[in-house]
C-alpha cells in the first residue's frame, strides 16, 4: 500500500463516522504526523450549522491533542465525482499546523489527485506576518 493509499484508507474509515444530518455531505480526513501515526477526522454538524467543524480540523485537533507536532500529508475523502478541496478555514489551519504538505483529494470510487498547500493556499497569513 502506498503512503497515500494508507492516508486515503484512514480518511474513508473516519468518514463513516461523519455526523452530517443537515447537509448529508459526509467528509473524512486522514492526517499523517511526523511520528508516522495517522489520525482520522470526520465532519461534525449541529443544529446551529455555524458550529459545524470540518473533517480536516477534527483530524488536526485530535492529533494536536494527542501531543503530535509536525505533519507530513493530509487526505480528504468525499462521495463526489468532483473531488473536494479543503474549505478556506481548513486551509488556514492546515497551513499553520502542517505547512506546505501534500493534500490528497479522493472519492469513494478510487479517483484521487494531489495538490501542495503552497498551490492551494497562496499568499497565506501566518505567524511570520505578526
Ligand atoms: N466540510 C468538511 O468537512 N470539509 C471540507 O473541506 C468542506 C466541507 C463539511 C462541513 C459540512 O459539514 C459539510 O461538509 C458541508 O459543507
Amino acid at each position: 500500500m502506498s503512503d497515500h493509499d494508507a492516508l486515503i484508507a484512514a480518511a474513508r474509515k473516519a468518514r463513516e463516522n461523519a455526523h452530517a444530518p443537515f447537509s448529508n455531505f459526509k467528509v473524512g480526513a486522514g492526517l499523517r504526523a511526523s511520528s508516522g501515526k495517522i489520525y482520522g477526522g470526520c465532519n461534525v454538524e449541529n443544529a446551529t450549522y455555524g458550529l459545524t467543524i470540518c473533517a480536516e480540523r477534527v483530524a488536526i485537533f485530535t492529533a494536536i491533542s494527542e501531543g503530535e507536532r509536525g505533519f507530513d500529508a493530509i487526505a480528504v475523502v468525499t462521495d463526489t465525482d468532483s473531488l473536494t478541496p479543503p474549505c478556506g478555514a481548513c486551509r488556514q489551519l492546515i497551513w499553520e499546523f502542517c505547512g506546505d504538505v501534500p493534500v490528497v483529494l479522493a472519492n469513494l470510487q478510487g479517483k484521487s489527485e494531489m495538490i501542495c498547500m503552497r498551490d492551494l493556499f497562496p499568499k497565506p497569513f501566518d505567524s511570520s506576518n505578526l
